[in-house]
This record gives structure tokens, sequence and C-alpha cells, in this order.
């Protein structure tokens, strides 16, 4: 098992200010929401930036250059995904959400048709869906996993799904579910499957067998805007783009339009060139660490972080309690502090950064702490006023390439001070409007008003 990778990622270790007045060295925990930059990716960035030019629509040396950068880009991705042999596309796009939403719009799904997706999935993986086509749902048990039979009962039911959309991994728990058997499984039922990679990419290889995958860059170091949608190029060659304009055209009359093909076809508009060229030096980073130390590591961490928060007298885990193979990601709730109060302590006492809320999986979330459909009630009332002040939710703590052991226990040491029910060394007023708590202080660094915008974790 390896305790630290050896990354350091760009910002890693800057001070912030805490309440006491202490400035601490700032440890994120929330690598499941948005990760640093790799050092390789910010200096791929700023060698680019002086070629930095348009992109498929310049005769010049720079435009070349930037086109073949992206180009390159392109290839990377696919080669990231496992599809040098295939006639798959890779279309970059800002991040999974679009990546999804563009998909959900490009198979041409009728009202009536079916999607198979679960009750774990982030929205990003419901919400699509349900503009195009009827879903059907794929349950959690209690302990929010589900097994191959669950995915192999809810395809076989009628009609006859067009397409499985499932996590490769869950934002919440880390669960991270059969994959290959799922995909096999949907494939034996001649189903397609999207693999929503958005937690998976940064620590695992991708499943080679998905027919369709998604993944952000701003999860795996490279937060410059670009994220990629892989799938057969036959699903792109025919039909109205996502986004028309520039750049998906061969022809274009007043009311006539010959469009272009995939993957240009798919991307009108000027193309995020930086983001494309940070994404590709984050995957020759992540090759070059190489999966089996990354996922070591993961384990390493993964461990440290579940027993610990486990043994902490007043904390309870979400998800399956035993998870070998599990992401560095873990939810829970300590007995009578909200989860908004520890985020805030967490942030203003610790300069630790963590989530808060029902990290953008309500279904999911109601279904980890057990909510009854009265209290759900209850909660969308209150929220419908606006006022997120008891919105159910857990707190998320989640790690990176960068989190060393060290990490761990000092934030493990953090929650049990606020577990061990002490008082805050100061009151903590909570905004009505997002939920979130913020410290009594006339300190500047917690007090100006601009600060006071807060996290408003809830509206995920
Ligand atoms: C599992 C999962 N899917 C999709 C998304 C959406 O990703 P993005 O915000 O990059 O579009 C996230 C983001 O947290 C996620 O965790």
């Amino acid at each position: 098992m390896s305790d630290d990778l050896g990354v350091r990622l760009v910002g890693d270790g800057l001070g912030v200010p805490c309440v006491d007045g202490i400035e601490r060295s700032y440890l994120s925990l929330d690598a499941a929401a948005s990760t640093n930059a790799l050092p390789a990716v910010a200096s791929r960035v700023q060698e680019f930036l002086p070629w930095y030019s348009s992109v498929h629509r310049g005769a010049g040396w720079k435009s070349q250059l930037a086109t073949a950068a992206y180009e390159d880009a392109r290839t990377a991705f696919t080669a990231f995904a496992g599809r040098t042999d295939t006639d798959d596309v890779a279309i970059i796009c800002r991040n999974s959400t679009e990546a999804i939403n563009h998909l959900a719009y490009r198979l041409g799904l009728r009202p009536d048709d079916v999607v198979v997706t679960t009750v774990v999935e982030h929205h990003a993986n419901l919400l699509p869906w349900a503009r195009f086509a009827r879903r059907r749902y794929v349950e959690c048990d209690a302990s929010g996993t589900f097994g191959v039979d669950a995915v192999a009962a809810v395809l076989d039911e009628q009609p006859h799904p067009r397409l499985l959309a499932v996590t490769g991994a869950s934002n919440v728990t880390g669960w991270v579910p059969p994959i290959d058997e799922i995909i096999a499984a949907a494939h034996d039922r001649g189903v397609p499957v999207m693999v929503d990679a958005a937690q998976l990419a940064p620590h695992r290889p991708l499943p080679r067998a998905a027919d369709y995958l998604v993944w952000s860059g701003h999860k795996m170091y490279a937060p410059f805007g670009a994220g990629v949608l892989i799938g057969p190029r036959a699903t792109f060659a025919n039909g109205d783009p996502y986004l028309a304009g520039g750049g998906a055209v061969d022809l274009v009359d007043l009311d006539e339009v010959v469009w272009t093909d995939p993957p240009d076809r798919e991307e009108a508009g000027s193309p995020n060139v930086l983001g494309a060229v940070a994404l590709h030096a984050a995957t020759d980073e992540l090759n070059r660490l190489g999966w089996d130390a990354i996922r070591a590591h993961d384990d390493d961490i993964a461990h440290r972080l579940s027993e610990g928060l486990s043994g902490i007298n007043g904390v309870r885990l979400l998800g399956p309690s035993a998870q070998p193979g599990a992401l560095p990601v873990a939810s829970f709730v300590v007995d009578g502090v909200a989860h908004a109060l520890v985020a805030a302590r967490l942030s203003a006492e610790h300069a630790i950064g963590v989530r808060h809320g029902c990290f953008c999986a309500h279904p999911y979330l109601l279904r980890l702490l057990g909510l009854t459909s009265p209290e759900v009630a209850d909660y969308r009332a209150a929220v419908l006023y606006g006022d997120r002040r008891r919105m159910p939710g857990a707190v998320r703590a989640s790690a990176g390439i960068d989190t060393t052991r060290q990490d761990i226990d000092r934030f493990l040491d953090a929650v049990a001070r606020i577990a061990g029910g002490g008082p805050p060394p100061m009151p903590y007023d909570q905004d009505e409007h997002t939920g979130d708590f913020w410290p009594r202080t006339d300190d500047p660094a917690w007090s100006s008003p601009g600060r006071r915008l807060g996290a408003a974790c809830a509206r995920g």
C-alpha cells in the first residue's frame, strides 16, 4: 500500500485564515467536487498559451498548431478510454453534465422510449433523461448498493429499454458498482450502456465495454473547462447536432444546412483548446503515475478514512460498511450537529474544505438517510418557502492523488473534536436561504460582505 504518491497539486498547502486568527495550511478534502491542477497540467497550459489561436478556423501557423494540439488531445481521450481500435469519437464538451445532455438529445429518444438508470445517480445522470424519455430505476438496498441481478431484472421489464445509464462510481459513498458485469448483462439483452465516469475517471481505468462514456476535466486535475463524451461515430453521423452553429457545417444557405461529419458536427462554436490541452496533460500524467499506484494509494486512503470515521463516537457513515475497492469518498452525519455546521466548523476552525448537503444526488441521499415521505414533504415545503435551514444531508470528505495519511488524520482529529460535543469557540449563525452556517466574529477575514456569499451547498 502506498501512503503518498508524492504528488502535489497547484495550491496545495496554501495558508488560509481560521477564526482563532491563526493561518493554517488549507486541506482540501473535496476532490469529488473539483480538484486543483496538476503541476504538469499548469505548465503544459503555460507553454501552450503563447501559441493559443483559433482551432479549425485559421490558415496561420499558430492556428495550425492549435488545431493539431486540439486534435492530439482528442486522440489522447479516445486512448484514455481504451478506444484505439474502434470507430468511436471523442466529443469535447464542458463537463459530464453537458456530455449527458448532449447524448440524451442525440440518441433520438421518443417520449415512450425507456432509459434505465439507478437511484444512486448524480442529478446529471437523472434529469437529462427525464426530458426525452420514460425512466425505469434500479433501486438500491439499505446499504446504498445493488447487484447485477437487480439491474438485469429492471432491464428485463417491458418495454425493452433503449439505454442503461449508470454511474461508474458514486460521488456520495465512493461505491464502485460491478460495472463490467453490469455492462455485460445489458449487452446480453441488447441494451447499450452509458457510464457516467465523472468520479471514476481520476481513479480507475475506464470500462472498455461501455458504449458511451462521459467524464470531466475539473475532477481529474485539469480545471480548464473541458469534459468528454465518447461514443460510436454512427450515433452522431445523422440528424441535427445538439448545438447548431459555425464549425459544425459543410454548407449553409438561408434555408438549408449540410452538417459536417462527427466529431466536428457535434462541436459548433470555437472549441476550448486550452481545456483540451489541460485535460490531455492530465491524462498523460495519470498514465505516467499508473493505475496500480493510484489504486494502491486510493485503497490506503479510503480504508483509513472510513475506518477512522467509523471509530468516532457519534459519527455515522452512510453507505456500505465494508467496501473493498471503493473510492476515497466518505459521507457521514454527526449526531446532534447539523451537517452544514460540521462543514462550517471544519472550515472556520480547522481550514479543512469538505462538502455538505445532498451532493446533487437527492434520491440517493434520501434513501441513505432513511427519510420517510412525510419528512421529505416537510423539507420540500420549507424549501419552496426559501428556507433551507433544515435541508437533510450529510458531510462528505473526498480525497485525491495528493491526499496523504497525515491529511486524513488531521481531518479525523477535527471531526472527533466536533463530534465530541464541546461547544464551538464562538456562535455560528445560519443563513435561511442557503442553510449555511457562518461564525459570528468581527475578524475581517470572516466578516467582510463578500465572504458571506457562502457555499450554498444545499442547492446541489
Ligand atoms: C457521478 C457524477 N456525475 C456527474 C457529475 C457532474 O459533473 P460536472 O459537474 O463536471 O458536469 C458529477 C459531479 O459531481 C458526479 O459526481
